[in-house]
């Protein structure tokens, strides 16, 4: 009987490990299809109203030009309407009609500008000019809007941001995408020679305890010279109620002093920053943009470069009102970083931010690159040399030291962490997060966490959703309507079943991460950016 039993769980064992990324590949495989608004039912028992926005990576070709880098394929918007008074959830998906797409289109190859990496087969350059000439006419000229990280709203406009200063307005209602967003300010300072490309894909409500946000946003960018040494990275303030956008600067940091003696400027990558009620936290990775390489029409993986005489370094600013003064710590070891989950002022004075992790340049690691992961020897080789870890840095405001605390390690990787954001800027207990490489052998094994960062010692810290052969986006926290806890609400995401090659729209109870709700969608999605939940707002869809 016993050996039955072993020989039962063996089957088992062999059956799931060999079924535990089936169809992982179709995540970077091509689903661009349109999809009309098409409507479904929706639990009663879930008191959720508004519109789930999620992004997601749909076009990895045109003519015979494919992209290489997952975040430069051309992208489609994932609607998903939640209507509390008709038990419905809607679903609309659109490709994002960019400039950049449209161009493409009419060349029927992929259209001239920088991105991550050049396609396979590298492009030509249409018309008489010879690349790198038509990839830099081509970003003077704004024509590279293919721009879908993230999605935020100011006042009644919605734009989509990424790594750049130029944020794209998007049409809620028909998901047609308006252009791009006009800011007062100029992006060239022709009096300074200065050039502003780079600025974080996470804009922030500014925390204020107690009521949440007043719809102001705070956000970063990096003011970089045509000519000369210093660069400027600034923090400003976009106010909820101005068009165009109005930046009103509340910090700047000039980067020299991060790395002394360093010949020719300094231009960081920020991918995100942390903010509290009275201070803005910029972390700065051993990484220089080499933007020499953008008027040469380089790819982005190109301007990358290694500063091996800097260290980690965070800059904490303090009264981000403009009268601010800035304290710089050195972290203990060189590190990489893509996403802030929180930062706060603990009990005992210490800046807490938590930031997921990596030991190299996570934006030209494996895990973004199209070629490995459409082969498994080469993804599960890959996850062997990358992965991504949540760290705590603890900053001691008196000792000037900063403690790195690993929360997560990077043999699983971790990222895409979200919290409740009624807790940014303050202390907080939970994060949840996308895994890889959970079964400990295939990256493509994944799963959602949540994570108790008050109960370590106590009780389980992490609790997990997941399912053989499901691969899920990033997972969002969406409060209840009036919630009693932390944790009192819904987790939200779309899954890609690799078998059945297609996706649901799965919700979760936020307290014990079991499924209570889940409905197949029409058109199978693949890797997703960042969703956005907009409470009580929904389109003019008559
Ligand atoms: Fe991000």
């Amino acid at each position: 009987m016993l050996q039955h039993a072993l020989l039962a769980s063996l089957l088992l064992y062999v059956t799931l490990s060999t079924t535990v990324d089936v169809g992982y590949e179709l995540l970077f495989t091509t689903s661009n299809a349109p999809v009309e608004r098409t409507c479904y039912d929706l639990d009663d028992k879930i008191d959720l109203n508004g519109t789930y926005m999620v992004p997601s990576t749909a076009q990895m070709e045109m003519g015979i030009e494919k992209f290489t880098t997952i975040l430069d394929a051309f992208g489609r918007m994932n609607r998903i309407e939640f209507i509390h008074n008709q038990f419905k959830l809607c679903v609309t998906q659109k490709m994002l009609d960019t400039k950049f797409y449209n161009r493409s289109k009419e060349l029927d190859a992929v259209a001239p500008g920088s991105f991550f990496t050049e396609t396979d087969p590298p492009r030509k350059c249409p018309g008489p000019l010879h690349l790198p000439g038509c990839n830099v006419i081509a970003m003077m000229e704004k024509e590279v809007d293919n721009t879908y990280v993230n999605t935020i709203k100011i006042g009644d406009s919605f734009f989509l941001v990424t790594d750049t200063h130029d944020w794209v307005e998007i049409d809620m209602s028909t998901l047609h995408i308006k252009g791009n967003a006009a800011w007062k300010q100029s992006s060239m300072d022709m009096k300074t020679m200065h050039i502003t490309e780079i600025g974080s894909a996470h804009p922030l409500p500014l925390p204020m305890p107690g009521t949440g946000s007043n719809g102001d946003y705070i956000s970063l960018k990096v003011n970089a010279p045509v000519r000369g040494s210093k660069t400027f990275v600034e923090l400003f303030t976009v106010h909820s109620d101005t068009s165009p956008l109005v930046e009103d600067t509340l910090a700047t940091v000039e980067t020299s002093i991060l790395v002394p003696g360093m010949p020719g400027a300094y231009i960081p990558y920020v991918h995100s920053f942390g903010l509290t009620a009275d201070l803005g936290v910029i972390t700065f990775q051993p990484l220089n943009m080499n933007m020499d390489g953008l008027f040469k029409g380089k790819m982005l993986a190109d301007m990358f470069e290694d500063v091996p005489q800097m260290a980690s370094t965070v800059i904490v600013i303090t009264s981000i009102d403009g009268k601010n003064t800035q304290e710089v710590y050195i972290a203990p070891e060189r590190f990489w970083f893509v996403h802030t989950i929180n930062t706060y002022v603990d009990d005992d004075k210490t800046i807490v931010m938590d930031v997921t992790t990596a030991d190299q340049n996570p934006l030209t690691s494996p895990a973004v690159n199209i070629p490995i992961n459409l082969n498994k020897t080469a993804r599960d080789a890959g996850a062997k040399s990358f992965g991504m870890s949540v760290t705590r840095l603890r900053i001691n405001r008196a000792t000037k030291e900063v403690i790195l605390e690993p929360l997560t390690t990077a043999i699983r990787s971790t990222d895409f962490t979200r919290i409740n954001t009624q807790y940014s800027g303050i202390k907080y207990c939970y994060f949840y997060a996308n895994e890889w490489s959970h079964n400990l052998e295939a990256y493509g094994s994944m799963a959602v966490l949540k994570y108790n960062l008050c109960a370590m010692g106590k009780e389980p810290v992490v609790t997990y959703w997941r399912r053989h052969g499901w691969f899920p986006s990033e997972p969002i926290y969406v409060p209840r309507e009036e919630p009693q806890a932390e944790d009192d609400g819904y987790i939200i995401f779309v899954a890609l079943n690799g078998a059945a090659e297609e996706s649901s729209l799965v919700i979760l109870n936020s307290t014990t991460m079991k499924t209570i709700h889940e409905q197949v969608l029409p058109s199978r999605i693949a890797f997703t950016t960042h969703g956005q939940f907009f409470r009580n707002t929904l389109p003019s869809v008559l």
